[in-house]
């Protein structure tokens, strides 16, 4: 074998024994993006590293049962989990199986090597015999989340959209981005010699790559932002110059970066201190420099002289599941409803007369989105969007999906702009007081 060979062989065992080594981790709850953040000193070749742990996470129903098909006897968990990291890399990465399967079974102990090596032999097999090896993935990919979600999503979406959700959550997201002006976007999409896509409005669409190589990013110019997310800040855009702005729930700071970049007075809160550590590095590095409270907003007050109130909620982020696929081996916090409440109702009592209340959480539930509206806010008065900004939006997002009117309340699913590599779910709803 040549040396460099050898060395292919040596960081692809170390990449998919870090990669293991993470999914097993996150699946018995260690956070997601500790994990991410442990690759550089386990693997050299951190992006497949990375690759590999998200699409074992992202793919594990899917992989599964294509792994549990060819095992004649209850495997380990560990050995279950190097199954499935099989299944993903011949059948859903594609990647040459003869190497797959050496680099698979070096990862197991030795008295399961000869068992793993025989599924995967099999399961190689009967990929590679497979008629129709499109219509397999699909339908691999169909029953791909775990029972609860499955019926959750059919009965608040119907089957069809239910489907296209779990593709899109099986997918690898594309990368979007936030600019602090739209002369910095023309300019650095003028010098990039890769592809961006502009959204509708204004967010710039690039495949996924590691951020340090973002050109202009260290530099200050842009941020990392779904396109999704940007919606609430761009609907009020035309609200915001000279105003008196309050981001409730600001950290890690994404919304307020675009709130400043509009011209406002921003106050941001938020009670957790690490969040507002990384909130304060992010605003350093674009130079915004807005009023930063440490608190809790269920029981901050102020004079009551906000001309706007961005209320980003705490939820349970069921949106954006392709992008934090540990959530499908853990459900919500049920306490987060009370706390989206009360942060509403403080919200209101902070905003002067003619005031804005811009409410979002990036989640497809509708109990945090609709349903709460509906409870929370039947008395207020809807402030209606504009009808040109909604109808560039319908180039990418359903607007008829919500049963009231959607000129004060926009859903988007994470199917929808499917063709172009989907967006986050976002609820979001507005009142004026
Ligand atoms: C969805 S995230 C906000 C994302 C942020 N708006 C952005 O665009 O980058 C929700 C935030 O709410 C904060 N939070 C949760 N409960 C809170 C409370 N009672 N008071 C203030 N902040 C709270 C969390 O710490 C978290 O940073």
């Amino acid at each position: 074998m040549h040396n460099s060979s050898k060395e292919n062989v040596k960081r692809g065992f170390a990449s998919r024994s870090a990669a293991l080594r993470l999914f097993g981790q996150v699946l018995e709850g260690k956070r997601l993006d500790t994990a991410l953040a442990e690759i550089d000193q386990l693997s050299a070749d951190v992006a497949f590293t990375r690759l590999l742990l998200m699409q074992c996470l992202r793919l594990y129903y899917a992989a599964e049962p294509l792994a549990l098909r060819f095992t004649e006897r209850r495997p380990s968990r560990l050995d279950r989990l190097i199954l499935i990291m099989g299944v993903v890399q011949l059948v859903f990465l594609e990647l040459a199986p003869h190497a797959v399967v050496a680099e698979t079974v070096a990862l197991a102990p030795k008295k399961s090597r000869g068992f793993i090596n025989a599924v995967l032999r099999k399961i190689t097999h009967y990929w590679q015999t497979s008629e129709d090896q499109e219509a397999l993935r699909k339908n691999a990919i169909a029953h791909n989340a775990p029972p609860w979600l499955k019926i959750r999503l059919g009965q608040d979406w119907g089957n069809d959209a239910a489907s296209a959700i779990l593709r899109a959550q099986a997918s690898i997201p594309p990368l979007d981005l936030a600019f602090i002006s739209p002369e910095a976007r023309d300019k650095w999409l003028a010098s990039v010699p890769f592809e961006a896509q502009i959204l509708p409005h204004g967010a710039v669409r690039i495949k996924t790559m590691p951020i340090a190589d973002i050109a202009g990013f260290a530099e200050g110019q842009c941020w990392v932002q779904d396109g999704a997310a940007q919606l609430p800040v761009w609907l009020l855009r035309q609200h915001l110059k000279g105003k008196k702005v309050l981001d409730m729930c600001a950290a890690p700071g994404g919304k307020t970066a675009q709130i400043l970049a509009c011209g406002a007075e921003v106050t941001a809160l938020d009670r957790d201190i690490k969040r507002m550590q990384r909130f304060d590095e992010n605003m350093q590095r674009l130079g915004f420099a807005p009023r930063t409270v440490l608190a809790d907003g269920e029981n901050w007050t102020a004079e009551r002289d906000f001309d706007v109130v961005f209320l980003d909620a705490p939820c349970s982020a069921s949106g954006t599941i392709r992008r934090h696929p540990d959530m499908l081996f853990r459900d919500h916090d049920p306490r987060l409803h009370e706390a989206q409440c009360a942060l509403f109702k403080q919200a209101i009592g902070l905003l002067k007369p003619g005031g804005i209340l811009l409410y979002s959480v990036c989640s497809i539930r509708p109990s945090e989105g609709v349903g709460l509206m509906a409870r929370l806010a039947a008395d207020l008065k809807p402030y209606a969007f504009s009808k040109t900004d909604l109808a560039a939006l319908a180039e990418v997002i359903r607007m008829d999906r919500l049963p009231h009117t959607p000129e004060h309340q926009i859903q988007t699913l994470p199917c929808d702009s499917e063709a172009i590599g989907g967006m986050d779910g976002f609820f979001i709803a507005a009142y004026q007081v």
